[in-house]
This record gives structure tokens, C-alpha cells and sequence, in this order.
């Protein structure tokens, strides 16, 4: 077991020296408690943690940041504590009303040792415009970033090193008011924990099977879809039970009016690769106001067209993806998201009838398109429109 360390010390964020190494203003002093009572791991216990591979998020760092909200003060009290439990009221407005958002992102090791999220103020955007959905306070950009980096400062040693690996972070806020009145809570807690990640899906890089919905729907336009809002998930799990039962690994959703165009896959993003005139076109289905608009997903119709393939966003319907892999129009399909990075998709599966994606095989799109990401986030390669953001320097 470790040693107590009983520390309660003001946690100075360091901020770098150049602020626009950043892509948005951290403030100059961002002060966040630093209440280390106690480390759960020893650095043997660590190591034989890490090294056994849990399954994607079941493994947890020693510590997490929280902040309180509440009318009369705002955010305040941020604080890198010990993972501990919350303690709440049964009356908590988030059991009941389901006032709850959360992010999903990655740090990453760089070659120097140092360590590097990725367009981390993307998912602080989308986490303002989760919290404004939910009527929540959205929390200043600053703050999200702040707690990003404390935390993983403070539990740098959990970041694995591999290409393909990474800590995952999860920020998250919850209505915290004692309230059975059915009204907005005025009372919230943010948070951040992590974990240390490989390979989301237990079958590596083999090509997922999908299972295209027509009894339940994800969302619809004017609902909560382009939020990340818990609900979306509680509701999606019944669908993907379904998906298992039809011997598919993921879900896929349909337009919840008409039950045709393709939204998305579980929690990921889709792209069709299709082959006109010997050219490649890479299109993923357009903001239709219900998906949700992954990080991953915009960062890929940029990286797409730097590979010199035309990037396309528009309607596709399920129709034109079975047409397609029979007349060998579509030849690849593959979902991408921050957990799963970039996955193939080799068969599909509904209540119309089956057909496969190329022979069920992953595509040379689909694989260069991952390589290429993965190694901008882990600084192999230049980075040049900034994506990368530095969270911990090397001798830090
Ligand atoms: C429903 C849904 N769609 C898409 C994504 C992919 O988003 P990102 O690339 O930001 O991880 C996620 C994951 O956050 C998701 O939950």
C-alpha cells in the first residue's frame, strides 16, 4: 500500500510559457486544490494494472478533479482529489430528471515524453453546447481545459506509451440539487476521471458486423441528438441488445421520420468510401440536427482531403449503401469516434436482408486514413493545422 500523503496545496496549472500553443486562452492563474490524501496504487500496482489490459474503461487512475455549481457562486471549488465516491440524496434531480452530460477524449504520450490531448476545445465547445441543450451552466472553456490538464499532470504516470494507446478522460457534470419539483437543478457538479486505454472493441481492428435499426430511433431533429447528454445513451441500449441478439456487434441508426437515411453507428460516426472513375470519394452522412457531430468526424474531412480524396457530406439512405456494395460503388465503410478511432465496417444486417462490404474485409481508405490519425495524435507526424495541445511538458 502506499504511503498517506496528506497534502491539501493550492495546484498551480502550469501554463505554458507561449499561450498560443494553445488554441484558446488559459487563464494566467487557474488555481485548483490539490487534496491528495491518498494514492490508491503503489507503482508495482500500477504497472501490473497497466500491463493486464482491462477492458476499454474499466480500469481507473488514482484521482479526479471536481468543481461545484450554484447560483450564487458560480463554478468554484476545482480540486484534484483521490477517486473517491460521490455521496448524494436520494432526492438528487440527476436520478430522477437525468440532467447529466458528459465528453469523451484522449491524452496522448509523444515521442519527448511529454504528453499532448487533442482539439481538446472541440469537446469544450460541444460540452457548452451540451450543457446549454440541458439546461445546464456550461462551464468556460478555461475551466475545462484547467481540469484536463491537472489531472492528467497528477496521474501522468498512468498514460500509456504504445501507438494506439492512450488515457482516456471523461468530464462529466450532474444536476446535484435534492429536488423532486420537475425544474431545471440549481446545484452541479463537474467532473473529470480517467482511463488508461488500448483497443476499444475486444476484437482489435477486425471489421465490425452492424445492425440497422427500424424499431427503435436515436433521436430526431429539435431533440437531444446533437447533445451529449446521458439519455441518448440509456435509450441507445436497448437497440444495441437487439443488434447482439441479430449476432451484430454495433447498432446503426436511421432518420427517426422516414426510417432511411443512415445518422450514425452506436457512439460513433460513419463514412462510405465510394469509387467513381477510378477516384475515391469519401461522404459521411450531413448534420441532419439529431447525430452527433464527432470531433473525429470533422477532423476527417480534413485529413480526407489532404490524402487528395474528394470529402463529401450529404443524405445517404440505407438503399443506396446496399446498392452500392453490390454494384462495387461503395468500397469501404468504416466509423470513427475518439474511443474507437477508426473502425471498418464489414456486414449489415436489418430487417430488409443482409449483404457484406467488401468481401467483409477492412479497406486501404479505412486503414490510411487511422494511420494517419493516430499519428498525428501521438506526434509522429507534423500536426499542421494545431490539433495537438500540450498538456504536460517533459521534465513536469
Ligand atoms: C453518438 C456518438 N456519435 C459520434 C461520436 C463520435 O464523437 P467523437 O469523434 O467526438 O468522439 C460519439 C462519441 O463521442 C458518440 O457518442
Amino acid at each position: 500500500m502506499n504511503s498517506a500523503i496528506n497534502k491539501c496545496i493550492k495546484y498551480e496549472i502550469s501554463v505554458p510559457s507561449k499561450e498560443e500553443m494553445f488554441m484558446f486562452p488559459v487563464p494566467k492563474l487557474c488555481s485548483i486544490e490539490r487534496k491528495l490524501s491518498r494514492l490508491r496504487c503503489s507503482d508495482e500496482e500500477r504497472q501490473r494494472l497497466m500491463a493486464s489490459h482491462a477492458p476499454f474503461g474499466e480500469l481507473f487512475t488514482d484521482h479526479m478533479v471536481v468543481a461545484e455549481y450554484t447560483k450564487a457562486e458560480g463554478w468554484h471549488d476545482f480540486a484534484v482529489t483521490a477517486l473517491e465516491p460521490f455521496s448524494c440524496h436520494p432526492a438528487t434531480s440527476v436520478f430522477h430528471y437525468g440532467q447529466a452530460i458528459f465528453e469523451g477524449l484522449k491524452a496522448y504520450s509523444q515521442p519527448d515524453g511529454s504528453l499532448a490531448a487533442f482539439r481538446v476545445e472541440k469537446n469544450a465547445e460541444r460540452f457548452i453546447a451540451s450543457a446549454q441543450r440541458m439546461a445546464m451552466p456550461p462551464l468556460p472553456k478555461e475551466m475545462f481545459l484547467a481540469s484536463i490538464q491537472a489531472l492528467v499532470e497528477t496521474d501522468r504516470k498512468w498514460v500509456p506509451a504504445g501507438f494506439g494507446e492512450s488515457l482516456y478522460l471523461r468530464p462529466f457534470m450532474i444536476a446535484r440539487e435534492s429536488l423532486l419539483g420537475t425544474r431545471p437543478s440549481s446545484v452541479y457538479t463537474f467532473s473529470v476521471i480517467a482511463c488508461p486505454v488500448g483497443n476499444y472493441f475486444p476484437n482489435g481492428l477486425s471489421p465490425v458486423s452492424v445492425w440497422v435499426s427500424t424499431d427503435y430511433v436515436r433521436a430526431v431533429r429539435g431533440g437531444t441528438g446533437e447533445a451529449k447528454c446521458a439519455g441518448n445513451y440509456a435509450a441507445s441500449f436497448l437497440a444495441q441488445q437487439q443488434a447482439r441478439e441479430q449476432g451484430c456487434d454495433q447498432v446503426v441508426w436511421l432518420d427517426a421520420i422516414e426510417l432511411k437515411a443512415i445518422e450514425e453507428m452506436g457512439g460513433m460516426n460513419l463514412y462510405f468510401v465510394f469509387s467513381e472513375n477510378g477516384k475515391k470519394k469519401v461522404v459521411t452522412p450531413a448534420p441532419s440536427g439529431a447525430l452527433l457531430k464527432g470531433v473525429t468526424r470533422d477532423t476527417l474531412l480534413t485529413l480526407a482531403g489532404d490524402c487528395g480524396y474528394h470529402v463529401e457530406e450529404r443524405r445517404i439512405e440505407l438503399d443506396e449503401w446496399r446498392d452500392g456494395c453490390a454494384n462495387g460503388r461503395i468500397s469501404e465503410v468504416f466509423a470513427c469516434g475518439t474511443a474507437a478511432v477508426i473502425t471498418p465496417v464489414g456486414r449489415v444486417k436489418s430487417a430488409r436482408g443482409e449483404f457484406a462490404i467488401n468481401d467483409g474485409k477492412s479497406g486501404e481508405v479505412t486503414m490510411l486514413l487511422r494511420e494517419k490519425l493516430l499519428r498525428i495524435q501521438h506526434g509522429l507526424d507534423a500536426d499542421p493545422y494545431s490539433w495537438r495541445v500540450p498538456l504536460v511538458g517533459v521534465g513536469d
